[in-house]
């Protein structure tokens, strides 16, 4: 497995590959959720790269950028082991060389501004930026990313959509602990205590799915008890909403493809889950 650290090093390791190539991008500090992406990529590609980069411009000012968990070492053996034919992991410098005030930047209306865009402002025109860039620079056939941040999909599903990139965007089921708690590199921040809480999170989101697919209660009175539910349970709510799937537009009547989505803190960490499903 090749380590690529800058543009010019991807560029000569590109020029060399024949096939198909996947791309999988990551922030890195890989767990078996990210992992599950590289094993869907290589079932689509001849090739797989896996990019690891802490995006500076989609983290908020009072966020995590600093204290993100920076693993290079262990990531890099877990893909070798993997089968990976290559890491792309780029200094801020090679990605931002005007710096982020200068950058030329992508904003995808409407999705990117609601639930988390609307909490985190910024964030997506963050991720949309530098997913455009690594799409730029990575040139892949395809490019996997998981449900597990599910507006993030739908955003770069849109923006790859509006703007042609020639990339097949492929969604990767979310990848559970035993206790169904979503995988992710900020579940490390969590106490002992907090992490024998956050299972009830996907909890409730089953609860409210079974209710509203089932037609048990009226939606918006299963969304109000599940935000009181998880209040009680120690959560502090940032949102948890009915959706219809493809534009996180909130869903009418006849939409049948929904997505209930939540965001909430436990502690001082943020946590995000979601489950899709549909109603005839
Ligand atoms: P990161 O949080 O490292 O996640 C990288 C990819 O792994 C994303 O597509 C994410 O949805 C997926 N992923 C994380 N946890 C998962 C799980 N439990 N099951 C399935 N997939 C999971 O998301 C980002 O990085 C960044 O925003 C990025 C897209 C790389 C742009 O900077």
């Amino acid at each position: 497995m090749r380590l690529l650290k800058s543009l010019e090093e991807l560029r000569a390791w590109h020029r060399q590959q024949q096939g198909t190539l996947g791309l999988v991008p990551t922030m890195g500090n890989l767990h078996e959720g990210h992992l599950k992406l590289v094993d869907l990529a290589q079932q689509h590609a001849d090739q797989v790269i896996v990019s690891i980069f802490v995006n500076p411009m989609q983290f908020g000012a009072n966020e995590d950028l600093d204290s993100y968990p920076r693993t290079l070492d262990a990531d890099c053996q877990a893909l070798a082991e993997r089968g990976v034919q290559a890491v792309f992991a780029p200094q801020v410098t090679d990605v931002y060389p005007r710096g982020l005030e200068a950058q030329t930047s992508i904003e995808v209306p409407k999705i990117g501004d609601i639930l988390c865009g609307a909490s985190r402002p910024g964030h997506f025109r963050g991720v949309a930026t530098v997913v455009a860039k690594l799409f730029n620079m990575v040139q892949p056939d395809h490019a996997v990313f998981g449900e597990k941040d599910y507006q993030q999909l739908q955003v770069i599903r849109l923006m790859a959509q509006d703007l042609s990139f020639p990339v097949e965007i492929i969604g990767m089921p979310t990848e559970r602990a035993a206790d169904g708690l979503a995988l992710s590199s900020r579940n490390g921040y969590l106490s002992a205590s907090e992490r024998r809480l956050a299972p009830i999170l996907y909890q409730v989101l089953q609860n409210v799915a079974h209710a509203i697919q089932h037609d048990k209660i009226d939606a918006e009175q299963a969304l109000a008890e599940a935000r009181i539910a998880l209040q009680e349970s120690g959560f502090r709510m940032d949102y948890l909403e009915l959706r219809r799937q493809a534009d996180l537009q909130p869903a009418n009547a006849t939409d049948k493809d929904l997505v209930v989505l939540v965001a909430a803190f436990l502690g001082r960490t943020r946590l995000i889950d979601n489950l899709q499903f549909s109603r005839d």
